[in-house]
């Protein structure tokens, strides 16, 4: 699988930020935004699919697959905002809880996958309407969005900042660092 990365500069100012700073951050800028996003790319798809069915390029089952990617995010996103982030912005990395949220990524990279594969990776036909050429840049907008999030989530939020981790040591271990 394809490990996508943070900006390095961008990346810094993330890990600079509070955890607290950086969850309000994460549910503003990508949860909202996705809850945006979905809704739209569905009546899309939906359009597309009806109008086009007959087009060798139209692509069949767009629409359920982002109401699965709608259904699964929204789970997940509700689990971080509702259980992991209050406990990661008051100081406590749960690593069981953690785990979950990054195997539930993994699935959500899957689908990304899914949503390239039935899209051309997101490339319309020549003879497109306008439409069609406006799903796939949503569709696009929104794969990257989730990609950032992912890796954010991964490679910042979930990891305990060095000065919190270090309240593990001195043989007093609380078994939290396992
Ligand atoms: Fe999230
Ligand atoms: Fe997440």
């Amino acid at each position: 699988m394809t490990t996508y990365a943070i900006h390095e500069q961008t990346l810094a100012d993330y890990q600079a930020m509070p955890t607290k700073d950086l969850v309000e951050f994460i549910v503003e800028n990508f949860h909202e935004k996705h809850r945006a996003q979905l809704p739209e790319l569905i009546i899309l798809a939906r359009k597309i699919e009806e109008v086009h069915h007959d087009h060798n390029a139209c692509p069949t089952g767009l629409n359920e697959l982002l109401q699965t990617v709608y259904q699964e995010l929204e789970s997940h996103m509700l689990k971080e905002e509702q259980i992991l982030f209050p406990m990661l912005a008051g100081g406590i990395f749960p690593q069981g809880p953690i785990a979950v949220m990054e195997e539930e990524h993994e699935h959500h990279e899957q689908l990304i996958e899914q949503l390239q594969a039935l899209t051309n990776q997101c490339q319309p036909p020549t003879d497109a309407c306008g439409s069609w050429l406006t799903l796939y840049t949503q569709l696009a907008d929104f794969i990257f969005d989730l990609h950032q999030h992912i890796a954010l989530e991964n490679t910042v939020l979930f990891k305990q900042p060095a000065a919190a981790a270090g309240h593990h040591g001195n043989g007093h271990c609380c078994g939290g660092c396992q």
